[in-house]
């Protein structure tokens, strides 16, 4: 019988990784910034959710991310990532607390071991909503993430697109980790 969860199956359970790294323009030290991070993610599966006809279950989501030496998270993220079997459709929707909410989306097949997830600003389906004061000066204009799962682990690559004020292009913001089993 096929996994109800599909290619979230995987990710099910209590991660942590210690060699993550961001990229992101820095305001303290006014430039591009490699910051190092260790990170903890929790995924635990609900379902299904009915929408009429369609049946999705999911994973309830929490991370946070620490720099080496400090007590409190730099970064932090809620939401749901969720699988649609009829469809193939899977979907992350999280809030980073800057005032930020995003539902990327793509397609996998039910055993697939690696997958994309897309949104933008601008974007029928799948996009990004932000503060008005990050509209002015740091757009969240589009983020892709790709999901590859392995034994005992998972990795994600993520770019954030920023337009900001300080860059005449569109900045790649991006963040890459390995999670290692612990529950
Ligand atoms: C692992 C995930 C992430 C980490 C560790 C992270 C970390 C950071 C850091 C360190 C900064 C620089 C803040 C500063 O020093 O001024 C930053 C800026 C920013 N991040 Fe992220 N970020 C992550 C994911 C995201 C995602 C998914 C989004 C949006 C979809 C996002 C949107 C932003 C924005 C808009 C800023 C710019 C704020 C400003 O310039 O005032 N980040 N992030």
């Amino acid at each position: 019988m096929a996994n109800e969860w599909g290619p979230l199956a995987g990710l099910i359970g209590e991660w942590e990784g210690t060699g993550g790294l961001d990229t992101a323009y820095s305001h303290s030290q006014g430039k591009v910034l490699g910051t190092p991070y260790k990170e903890k993610v929790t995924l635990k599966p609900f379902g299904p959710v009915d929408n009429g006809r369609q049946h999705l279950y999911g994973l309830d989501y929490k991370t946070a991310m620490w720099r080496e030496s400090e007590d409190n998270p730099f970064h932090t993220e809620v939401g749901y990532w969720l699988w649609d079997s009829a469809t193939g459709e899977v979907l992350r929707g999280f809030v980073v607390p800057r005032g930020i909410t995003v539902l990327a989306g793509g397609v996998a097949s039910a055993d697939a071991t690696s997958f994309t997830m897309k949104a933008a600003i601008d974007d029928p389906q799948y996009k990004i909503a932000e503060n008005q004061y990050l509209t002015a000066n740091a757009s969240s204009v589009s983020y892709e993430v790709t999901i590859t799962i392995g034994d005992g682990n998972w990795s994600y690559a993520e770019t954030t697109g920023l337009k900001m004020k300080e860059f005449g292009e569109t900045f790649a913001h991006t963040d890459a980790n390995t999670l290692h089993r612990v529950g």
